[in-house]
Order: structure tokens, then sequence, then C-alpha cells
């Protein structure tokens, strides 16, 4: 042997040593996920399960071995890339310069600091690095995925693959529950056992990317998903465009879970030395059903995601289903004085107020072209903010600045900044088309639609609104005098995916147009946030089209489902539920199943982020004193209705009844809502049993939010329990009334 030969085979013994030395856990306080590299250099999965006691049981994980090839044992490879000795799918795609549509990535450090794991991969026959990021909420018990990809590469590089996760898991079965929607029907939940061979839940939608399909997903490890009991993983994208995840059980009956952006019809273009930061993955593995994992989910949510999760929200009064498009100052100033009486925060003015020489009449003209219709609104925002302030409420407005009708001056003015084929016919999506946010220029125009509304609406320069600058700031108005607050609150709508899938700036790297189009909306969303850090806002996408958890870091609140019938949205907010906070879903009071009664429909909106859309001359003296009532009740529960301790009790999936129940951190406070929806004649109606309380603790149980002149009839009201009888016992909250429902208040003697 040859002193070359020999120092060769010395060297790849010590790195031998030194790689399959590296185990690297990533714990939160019930979960742990083991990745370690192998002899090969390959980093690969090797337990996620429940957090293991002794960190000295880490060596017993079955060690990937090396085979004939250097890859993982049952290809659990961390990272799997396309085009090698793995066959099923993979996390990582590259083309590079020369053709070669290979990698094999190799593990070459990593850090842990805090809470945030860094692990730096290489090919090493060309300068291309990946590196995974985790980071763990420990208390909350939610780990955040994603990578970042990198080359050095003379030439074109492009990335057709690049999602944020690959999960392994060994259960005899998989079930997993997913989140189908459409316009009216969001989170409609089905579930399905997954056998060989892959299920994919994606969108190709690019802006209103969720119309179709969630970006959320349970399964459940060895039996069907259950509210209470059993291991389920949980998963969401952070991501307000394509997502995609695949469920994929291989020839071993191993489950791979890949979630990521969709890479369909996105080959993406990589600059040399350019990072490109995936989506953020988020997942919980809960061992104690799909209750659990919600309530770690929301406070997720509400500890470290939702934009402003810790101030207060506004109940409002919507116009839109009131009026339509057909409205002016009159009847606006007339429905300030309805918001007044309902004893509501604020006005929401929605679609219809702007265009002039395409005046907004209805939904085919008028988009892009935001100056207020002077012969609708002669007097401007400014004197609608100064009147519904003199009402005692504040004042919000409707934009959808993502979009142009093609009957506009914008569009005149340019054409080039619209998504759209030169050389086809254009599909239209509500008579209406994208503008192209990979534009920079675009992004200014739509910066300056919501920059342009705050200054106008707040006309006292020596207020700081003159310049912008302070002008959304939420300063309640003082009732009856007067003063001219600014706009606190806007409606983002966007009601068109992308039809057209072509962008005049991006030209030949239109494989980057949904990436580049949904990072063009955040740039915009950025300085937004940087500048009215206080202004409220509610995105909302034709109904629940947009609904993930990065919209909501920049967003105060979604609008779930145009949908607002309370039998449908029984069904939606408990979908919704599995990973949104209360504080986030807004719920309105509308005309939506007029067989319900008011108290009802009130009953249903108290669960979310209430508010009203409909006329309220229509209804009877009680209902409209109902409905003052029950706002006023609202406000003073709102922080338990807000709760991140959810307890869903009775499915409405499961039968004819939904009773869900929210307590407070400390126990002392909690709120049961049920509903009877159509029960069979002479049902049995047992006592639904209640969830985190305090075992030894009194609570006096009071049925509230009655209809005028009405006493309750539940044979628990007004009665004190122990928390250990109202948890092992329960109490009657459901009958075999149609359509009856209950708002129970639960307080700690
Ligand atoms: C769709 C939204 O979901 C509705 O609430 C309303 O704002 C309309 N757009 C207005 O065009």
């Amino acid at each position: 042997m040859t002193k070359k030969t020999l120092s060769f085979f010395i060297l790849s013994f010590f790195r031998f040593l030194i790689l399959s030395a590296q185990t690297i856990s990533i714990e939160t306080d019930h979960t742990q996920l083991v990745l370690r590299v192998n002899d090969g250099g390959r980093l690969c999965q090797t337990y996620l399960g429940e957090r293991l006691s002794a960190q000295t049981d880490l060596a017993q994980l079955a060690m990937p071995q090396a085979g004939l090839s250097s890859s993982c044992i049952k290809g659990l490879e961390a990272y799997p890339v396309m085009g090698t000795e793995d066959y099923y799918e993979p996390t990582f795609e590259i083309r590079h310069a020369d053709g070669n549509p290979t990698s094999v990535l190799k593990y070459v450090s990593h850090s842990q600091q805090g809470d945030e794991t860094s692990i730096l991969l290489k090919d090493e026959l060309y300068p291309v690095e990946v590196t995974l990021y985790y980071k763990v909420y420990a208390r909350e018990d939610i780990i955040q995925q994603w990578a970042e990809i990198k080359h050095e590469e003379k030439g074109k590089v492009y990335l057709g693959r690049y999602a944020s996760s690959m999960l392994y898991f060994e259960a005899p079965r998989y079930f997993l529950t997913e989140f189908a929607s459409d316009w009216a029907k969001e989170m409609q939940m089905q579930s399905q056992e997954l056998q060989f061979g892959k299920k994919v839940v994606d969108s190709r939608l690019g802006t209103r990317a969720n119309l179709m399909a969630q970006p959320f997903f349970e399964v459940g490890l060895g039996e069907p998903v259950r509210e209470n009991e059993g291991t389920v993983l949980m998963g969401t994208l952070g991501w307000t465009g394509n997502f995609r995840f695949t469920f994929e059980v291989d020839n071993q009956h191993v489950l791979r879970v890949v979630s990521g952006i969709n890479h369909d019809a996105g080959t993406y273009l990589l600059r040399k030395g350019e990072a490109f930061r995936t989506a953020d993955f988020y997942f919980t593995l809960s061992d104690k059903g799909a209750g659990e994992g919600s309530r770690r989910f929301q406070r997720w949510m509400m500890a470290h995601q939702l934009h402003k999760a810790d101030a207060d929200r506004m109940t409002l009064l919507n116009n839109w289903e009131n009026t339509y498009f057909d409205f002016d100052e009159e009847k606006l100033v007339a429905l300030f004085g309805e918001a007044k009486d309902l004893g509501v925060d604020l006005f929401l003015l929605d679609d219809g107020w702007f265009g002039n020489k395409y005046p907004r009449k209805n939904d085919h003209a008028g988009l892009g072209d935001w100056q207020v219709t002077k012969d609708k609104l002669p007097q401007g925002i400014p004197y609608l903010v100064k009147k519904a302030n003199e009402n005692g409420v504040s004042f919000g407005i409707w934009i959808e600045p993502e979009m142009v009708n093609p009957k506009s001056e914008l569009a005149e003015k340019h054409p080039d900044w619209i998504l759209q084929l030169p050389s086809r016919e254009t599909y239209y999506f509500r008579n209406q088309l994208v503008l192209d946010l990979c534009n920079p220029q675009v992004q200014d125009f739509v910066f300056g639609v919501v920059d342009n509304i705050m200054q106008a609406a707040s006309p006292d320069p020596s207020k700081g609104g003159g310049n912008g600058e302070a002008a959304g700031q939420f300063s309640p108005p003082l009732e009856g005098t007067g003063e001219a607050s600014a706009i606190c609150f806007l409606k983002w709508d966007c009601n068109s995916p992308i039809t057209n899938i072509y962008s005049p700036y991006l030209k030949e790297n239109q494989g980057n147009l949904y990436v580049d189009y949904v990072r063009g909306l955040y740039k915009v969303l950025d300085r937004v946030q940087a500048k009215y850090p206080d202004l409220y806002m509610m995105m909302c996408s034709g109904g629940g089209g947009r609904s993930d958890v990065k919209g909501l870091s920049y967003f105060t609140e979604f609008w779930c489902s145009d949908n607002t019938d309370p039998i449908e949205r029984l069904f939606i907010q408990w979908g919704y539920s599995q990973f949104m906070p209360a504080k986030a879903m807004c719920a309105h009071v509308t005309e939506w199943n007029r067989r319900t009664s008011i108290k009802f429909r009130v009953d249903v909106a108290f669960q979310g982020k209430m508010g009203f859309d409909i006329g309220l001359k229509g209804l009877s003296d009680d209902d409209r004193q109902y409905c003052r009532e029950a706002i006023q009740e609202y406000k003073r529960l709102k922080d338990i209705v807000w709760s991140p301790n959810l307890y869903r009790l009775v499915s409405p999936y499961e039968g004819q009844h939904c009773v869900v129940q929210r307590v407070n951190d400390d126990k002392t406070h909690s709120i049961v809502f049920a509903y009877d929806i159509h029960p069979r004649y002479g049902e049995l109606i047992l006592p639904t049993r209640l969830q985190g309380l305090d075992a030894e603790a009194k609570y006096r149980v009071k049925e509230i939010c009655l209809m005028p002149g009405r006493q309750s009839w539940l044979s628990c009201n007004d009665k004190v329990y122990t928390g250990d009888y109202l948890m092992k016992v329960g109490v009657k909250v459901t009958s075999t009334n149609d359509l009856v429902s209950h708002i129970i208040e639960i307080t700690r003697e």
C-alpha cells in the first residue's frame, strides 16, 4: 500500500468517526426529533415521537447503515434529493448549469443556539448548499422547519423542487384528515386511510390559493384522528400561495410527509449567490388527539404568530350584504347611527366606493381606480370618518389592491402591470385580473393604495396624519366630538386566483412567477406593517380563500367564509378551530338562513371575532335588543372567548348538536356554547362532560344571553358544581329542540 493510499484510508476512517458521531436532537416539551449522520455522510431521521427521558438512549436508536450505496436505511434521509437511490417523492431537485439533474447532499456542520438548529449540507461535486433550519416552540410543542438553498455555479441553475420538510413515521395504519374547500364551503373535514402510494393535497391557484384546498392536515398514526385520544400529527404551511403536502406510504409501510410550496409550474431560476428561503412548515405531534394539537396551535398563534395578538379586536357593522354596491353618503351616515345603536366599535365600508371614469357600480368595472366616486360620496372619505366618529364608532374600509378590472383607468394606463398572456385569450375570474406583484413598480402601487387611503383619511397633519406616518393609529373617537380620527381598519380582499399565468415583468423566467408574486406581496405587507403598525387588517379572499398562518403575521384577523348560515358556520368554525385562534376568525351575523333565529345566528358568531352585516331596521325590537345585549356580553367575556384553551365537546360531524368550551388560563372562568341543529324525534340526550376545569374547585353554571323576557330552562342553570362533577358527570346543555342555542358562563366560586 502506498503512503498516499494509506493516508487516504486513515483520513476516511477519521471522517467516518467524526460524521457518524453526529447526533442532533431537536426537542420541545413533549416531542423529540432526532437526526443522525450515517457513515456515508448523509443526514437521516432516526426518531420522531414522544420526548425520550434519557439522552443516553439516543445511541440505541436504529442507526441508518451504509449499504451498497451510502443512503439512509429505508431512505430516511432528512432532505432527500431527486435522482439518487431513493425512488420516492423527494424534497429537493436542482438542474445544474451543465444540465445534470441530480445532487447528493452531505452533512458539513451544524449549530444549535437557543431554540434554533441549523444544519449545513453540501454537494461534493457542485457548489450547492442547503441549510436546514429547525426552530422549536418548546412550551407550545410546535416545531418550525424551513430550508435555505444557495449555489455558486456559473450559468443557469433551476430549482425543480424546494420543499420545507420531510418527516417519516412508522405505524400500523395511517389516516389523513384534510380540509376540502370551495366558495361558501370552506374547511370541510374529510378523512381517509392512506394506503401504499401517494395522496397529494395542494393548490395551484396562486392568489386565492386556498379556494379549493386549505393548507392544513392531520394524520392519525395507528388509528383515525380522534378528539382527545391517539397520536396525531398536525401540520400547516406558512405561505400565502401555492402549497403542497404529499403523503406517501412506501414499500416498507413508512409514511413520508413532504410539505412545502407547490413546485408545479414553478421551476425556479436561482441566481448565483442568491439565497432561496423555502416557506415555513409548522407541526405538532399530539399524543392526546386533535384537541390537544389545536390548543397547541392556538397557543402558538397567540404567543408567536398572529399580528397584534395581544391587542383588542373591534366588533363591527359591515354594509356589504345590507347594501351591496347601492349606497350613498346619506345611507352610510344612517348606518353609522345603526352601528351606534347596536353598540359596535367600528363601521366597515365595503366594496363600491371608488372609481370615477368607470365607477364601481358592480363587479365589472372600477377595480384599480382607488379614488372615491365623487358623485356617490361627494365629501370623500374624511367626511365619512368624521361622521362615523360623531356616532362614536371608528371607520374601516374595503380594498382589493392586487386586482384590476379591464374596465378601469389603471388597466388603460398600465396594461404591462397585469398578469396576462401576450398572445392568448384572457380568462377572467369575477371579471377581473391580477396585478403583477413580481414587478417592484406594482409593489409600489399596491403599497400606495394603502398609504394614500391612510393619508387622505387623516386630514389633520398636526396629528401626524398629513405625512401618513401616524395616520393608521387606532385612537377610538371621542363620542360626539366629531373629531376625525384616522382609518384604523382595512378589509383586504382578493377575489381572483391567478388565471393567466404570465408575468410581463419576469419575461423568460416565468417559472419564478408564483413564488415571486408571494414574495412581492410580503414586501408590500412588510412596508404596510412598518408604516402603520397599529392598523387592524382583515385578510379576505372571496371568503376564506386566504387563511394561512404567515398571512396572519400581517393581518389581525381573516374572513372565514362568505357563508354565514349559522349551521354551515358551525362546521366551518369547527374546521378552522383545529388550527386558528378565535380572535382571528371573523364571524358575522347576517341574513343567511332566515329559518334560524337572530339569537342562534348571534350565538354562533359569538364564538369568533364578532361582527354584523345585516340591516337592523328589518329586525324586531326583541331581536335588536338581543343583539345589543349580546354585544355587551361579548365585550365582557371576549378574553375567555378568545382563549386558546378550546375543548370541542360535541362534534356537528357526529350528529345534530355542537358543543364547544373555552377556559381561561387559570381555570376560573369558562364559556360553553351549545347548539341543537335538527335532532331526531325522541333522541337520547346525555349530559355533556366539560373539560379543562379544576376538579377541586366549585363553579357556578349560568346561562347568559337570553332573549328579552325569557328565563333559562336548562336544569343546570344557576347551580353550583365541583369541577370534578362537571368533568365526570356533566350537565345537559343540548336538547331535542330544533335550532336552539345556549351560551353558558361557568364561574369559579
Ligand atoms: C368578497 C368578500 O368575501 C365579501 O365579504 C365582500 O367583501 C365582497 N368580496 C365585495 O366584493
